[in-house]
């Protein structure tokens, strides 16, 4: 089976999932896209209006900035990137996901991880990173920092809506991100 056909599988899980509240107010489930073998995964936090709208995440305003950044130093999710989010559907009113609706969809993480299998994950935003891989996670002291999780190197920095609303985090983001790019042409190549 192809990843592009699990991932199809889990898309139809979604559909139909209700381990959580946030089922409720969903148009649609916001499984990810981008390239299934990358060895980059961006990870997100939530999908907002927009997401909720088109089913695709980060394609609002915060996401345009994102892959803007990314072009900047060469990815994308047209060719080397694959973008998710800690939690697959839209929380009202945009806001945080909570915990417990985070660990009722961290299977579908944990999978798509698994079947994309790369060798960084970029956590951005504070929630992602916490949730993924530090519950003490600071994004001004921290972002930038690698890490080794589970064989994979992680990395969190801002998101994109935070530099949005703080233009002077835009140079910090984009220096991480040039590293991230850096790491991985010294690994390998982009896909394998
Ligand atoms: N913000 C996120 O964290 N994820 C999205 O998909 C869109 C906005
Ligand atoms: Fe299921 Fe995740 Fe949506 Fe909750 S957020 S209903 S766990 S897919």
């Amino acid at each position: 089976m192809t990843r592009t056909a699990m991932l199809k599988d889990i898309l139809a899980e979604l559909h139909s999932c209700e381990k959580c509240g946030l089922c409720h107010g969903r148009t649609q489930p916001v499984l990810g896209a981008g390239v299934p073998n990358s060895k980059i995964v961006i990870v997100g936090e939530a999908p907002g209006k927009n997401e909720d709208e088109q089913g695709k995440p980060f394609v609002g305003r915060s996401g345009k900035l994102l892959d803007q950044m990314l072009a900047e130093v060469g990815l994308s999710r047209e060719k080397n990137v694959f973008i998710t989010n800690i939690v697959k559907c839209r929380p009202p009113e945009n806001r945080d996901p909570l915990p417990e609706e985070c660990a009722a969809c961290r299977e579908y993480l944990d999978r798509i991880l698994a079947i994309v299998d790369p060798k960084v994950i970029l956590c951005v935003g504070r929630i992602s990173a916490q949730r993924l891989f530090d519950p003490n996670f600071r994004v001004t002291r921290q972002h930038g920092e690698t890490r080794e999780v589970d064989g994979r190197l992680v990395m969190g920095t801002f998101h994109p809506a935070a530099v949005l609303r703080n233009p002077s985090y835009r140079e910090l983001m984009e220096a991480d991100l040039q590293k991230l790019a850096s790491i991985i042409q010294e690994t390998e190549v982009l896909v394998d």
